[in-house]
């Protein structure tokens, strides 16, 4: 593997795995990161490492959309390695316009797959990143597994479940040597605040109220991003072509338990101006329609075949997220600053929420 194309890497997920692979992996290559920059691509997150690596990396504002533009890509920088991250990924914006979901997440990852098929004779891996939103939503027990029928319940995770099967058919019809993993929700550095996680946390930090959806009893299992990049490359190294791993964090908690956990940490390390429990803060609103009840994932595979287990348990890793958070203030200013805050005016309406019941 020389040269790696990945996809998306101003992104959350993507800047921790550029991150990961060229501070502490031993990828001794070249990675070409394509962003078209949308909101939530900034690549402000890879400015050291734009200096540190001046001849390891490349950045190269492009859509995955523009057939001309990608084709030139894999042509000068001779791609043999593709990573896709770029997606329009949260599910609120989803249901409010969809439109963009469909255009990056199926027609621009059909696209790269039309380039990749294209050079084939050189093409080691395609590997595509996906989530675990496509199995739809769990009851109370049970796990997905990677047998687990596809039933996505919201634009966002049917946009992701097409591109999957795009994915596997390029394998299957081509034999493109392809990867998918299915992955849970991610947490850590570098997150957009539009995502619960970082959302409750600055919220918390400037008093605002925090946003709880529904009853607050729905359950996510939480993944510390670097514990995936990690699980990302040794499957890139070691993955069985044409395979699809599942990857969780072990880590199953419900929304307002989480809410509650931040609060009472950020409590601990720095206390609220008006001395105040954050958990004062809790609002419940408005539920998100079609919420997936429950995601649990079920990684056996990737520890049998790999040996790979998470090394961040949730409090490890809401612990360390708020530290970087605490400790990149002018990070968060500086994005929050932008299109972001028009968007969350235009979207968050506080004024029929609830306010909880301490009691
Ligand atoms: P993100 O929204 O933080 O970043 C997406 C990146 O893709 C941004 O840098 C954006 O500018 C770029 N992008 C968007 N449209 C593009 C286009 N047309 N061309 C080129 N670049 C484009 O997303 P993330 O949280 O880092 O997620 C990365 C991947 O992981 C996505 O495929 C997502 O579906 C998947 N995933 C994320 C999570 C999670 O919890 N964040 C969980 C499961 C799977
Ligand atoms: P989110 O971070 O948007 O990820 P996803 O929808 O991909 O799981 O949301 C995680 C959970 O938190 C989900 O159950 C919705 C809920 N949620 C809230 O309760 N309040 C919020 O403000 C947000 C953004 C999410």
């Amino acid at each position: 593997m020389k040269n790696m194309l990945v996809t998306g890497g101003c992104g959350f997920i993507g800047t921790n795995f550029i991150r990961y692979l060229l501070n502490e992996s031993d990828f001794s290559g070249r990675v070409i990161n394509v962003d078209k920059l949308t909101y939530a691509g900034n690549p402000e997150n890879l400015f050291d490492i734009e200096r540190d690596f001046p001849e390891r990396y490349i950045f190269v504002k492009v859509d995955i959309c523009d057939c001309d533009g990608i084709a030139r890509i894999f042509d000068d920088y001779e791609i043999d390695t593709v990573c896709h991250f770029a997606a329009e990924s949260h599910v609120d914006r989803s249901i409010v316009s969809p439109d963009a979901f469909i255009q990056t997440n199926i027609v621009g990852t059909f696209n790269l797959l039309e380039s990749a098929k294209s050079n084939q004779d050189r093409l080691q891996l395609f590997y595509h990143i996906s989530t675990d939103e496509v199995f739809g939503s769990l009851g109370r027990e049970g796990f997905f597994t990677e047998e687990t029928p596809y039933r996505p319940n919201s634009p966002y995770s049917a946009s992701k479940a097409a591109s999957d099967h795009l994915v596997r058919a390029y394998y299957k019809t081509y034999g493109l040597p392809v990867i998918i993993s299915n992955c849970s929700n991610n947490y850590g550095p570098y997150q957009f605040p539009e995502k619960l996680i970082p959302l409750i946390i600055l919220n918390a930090l400037e008093g605002k109220p925090l946003p709880v959806y529904g009853d607050g009893r729905y359950i996510r299992d939480w993944l510390y991003v670097r514990d995936h990049c990690i699980a990302i490359w040794e499957l890139i190294k070691n993955g069985k072509r044409g395979g699809t791993y599942n990857i969780g964090g072990n880590n199953e908690v419900e929304n307002i338990n989480l809410v509650e956990m931040i609060c009472d940490i950020l409590d601990g390390l720095q206390k609220s101006k008006d001395n105040k429990s954050r958990r004062e803060l809790i609002a419940f609103v408005k539920d998100r329609p079609g919420h997936d009840r429950r995601y649990a994932i079920d990684s056996t595979k990737l520890k049998k075949e790999l040996g790979w287990v998470p090394e961040e348990s949730l409090e490890t890793g809401i612990h360390k997220t708020i530290k970087w958070y605490l400790d990149n203030q002018e990070w968060v200013d500086r994005v929050r600053s932008g299109e972001y805050q028009s968007w969350i005016k235009e979207h968050y309406d506080f004024g029929n929420c609830i306010i909880r019941d301490k009691n």
